[in-house]
């Protein structure tokens, strides 16, 4: 078998790459194991080994040390972390080098290291602060807070992450999403005058000294532009239209909608709440429309609405497709490796240390 061109596999039909991608599953057997996070479209998540939220997909790929590659439909930094907390003999790849996240870009190096240089002449940062990345951002982000005492969270895990944090040091900076820190700082128990927002292209983020001195987290100004789609005139709506409904949404939406809701969690935790609720229950769900059709697939005899009338989907989780994931998985039948993600050592070590640290907390 010759390795295919990309474009050529845009020929297929459906049926013919369904049937390539599992030739090439049961030719490479053990050695490849395919991860799949639950945004992924359902003609790829099919093809799945495993599939998880960003806490669980991280656990699995520290876990799978026999197969020598890990094929990760998900989106850059989830591959990131795989290759990071892998045996360095094993390899990542992501089946489309442009699936990124655009929360997670919305903060880089420089700028956080900037934040901190500017923080650092109110408080003594090393001291007082404890710099806390959510795992949607770029492995040099986690490195930093490898390198500075600090760790990683998800979505699953950030209110013990925020504790823990705080039997640390008395504040916390938290990069990139604004909401998941607001929203797990204020079910701890944070009034929200000790939680502040910090713009990096202000100087000093847009914040006056003595906001910094009271505050117990400082929030970085990044959003998943998915997760706002969802408002709270939805959840009325729906509380409206169907007596009993529950609301169970992302921690990524906002506080507005996340204090209405009857439930927020990971994508892992939302699956888990409408699948052990008793049948004729009725959901509506804040979280990307992958999962929610899902859930409506698996589970027909409960009543499962998307939050949002319009559709909101990742649009990067989407590049992944099933001419990808062939095209990917017939390279390596032949030996061939075609985009492997690569953390460079050093960042990765520190990384390591971040991410090593949260799954020790966690
Ligand atoms: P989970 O960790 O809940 O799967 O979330 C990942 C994500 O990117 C949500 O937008
Ligand atoms: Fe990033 Fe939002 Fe997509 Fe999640 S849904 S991967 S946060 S852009």
């Amino acid at each position: 078998m010759n390795v295919p061109s990309l474009e050529s596999l845009y020929q297929c039909s459906d049926q013919e790459l369904d049937q390539r991608i599992q030739a090439a599953k049961d030719r490479l057997g053990d050695r490849v194991v395919i991860l799949c996070h639950h945004y992924q479209r359902e003609e790829v998540y099919k093809f799945a080994d495993l599939t998880g939220d960003s806490l669980k997909l991280s656990r699995l790929a520290a876990q799978r040390s026999q197969a020598s590659t890990i094929v990760f439909c998900g989106v850059h930094f989830m591959a990131e972390v795989a290759d990071i907390l892998s045996a360095p003999s094993q390899m990542t790849i992501l089946p489309d080098l442009a699936a990124g996240c655009s929360m997670a870009d919305m903060a880089d190096l420089p700028q956080v290291e900037e934040a901190w240089k500017a923080l650092g002449r109110v408080i003594p940062v090393n001291t007082q602060v404890t710099p806390i990345t959510y795992v949607n951002s770029t492995a040099e982000l986690k490195a930093f807070c490898g390198a500075h005492e600090g760790t990683v969270c998800t979505s699953s895990n950030a209110g013990k992450i925020l504790q823990w944090a705080f039997a640390q040091r008395p504040k916390v900076l938290f990069f990139p999403d604004q909401h998941l820190g607001r929203n797990s700082a204020k079910r701890m128990g944070i009034p929200l005058d000790e939680i502040v927002v910090y713009q990096p292209d202000l100087p000093l983020g847009g914040l006056k000294e003595e906001e910094i001195h009271r505050a117990r987290v400082i929030l970085w100004n990044g959003y998943c532009s998915v997760h706002q789609m969802f408002q709270p005139v939805h959840v009325a709506l729906f509380r409206n239209r169907v007596p009993g409904i529950r609301i169970v949404v992302h921690p990524e939406c906002s506080m507005e909608v996340c204090d209405l809701a009857d439930d927020l969690g990971s994508t892992e935790q939302i699956q888990q709440v409408v699948r052990s609720a008793p049948p004729g229950s009725a959901f509506a769900i804040g979280t990307e429309l992958n999962l929610v059709n899902r859930l409506k697939h698996e589970l027909p005899d409960r009543e499962i609405h998307f939050l949002c009338p319009t559709i909101c989907m990742c649009s990067t989780m989407f590049r992944i497709d099933t001419q990808h994931l062939c095209w990917a998985l017939e390279n390596l039948v032949q030996g061939q490796v075609v985009n492997q993600i690569s953390v460079p050592k050093r960042e990765a070590a520190l990384a390591r240390i971040a991410l090593e640290r949260m799954l020790q907390i966690c």
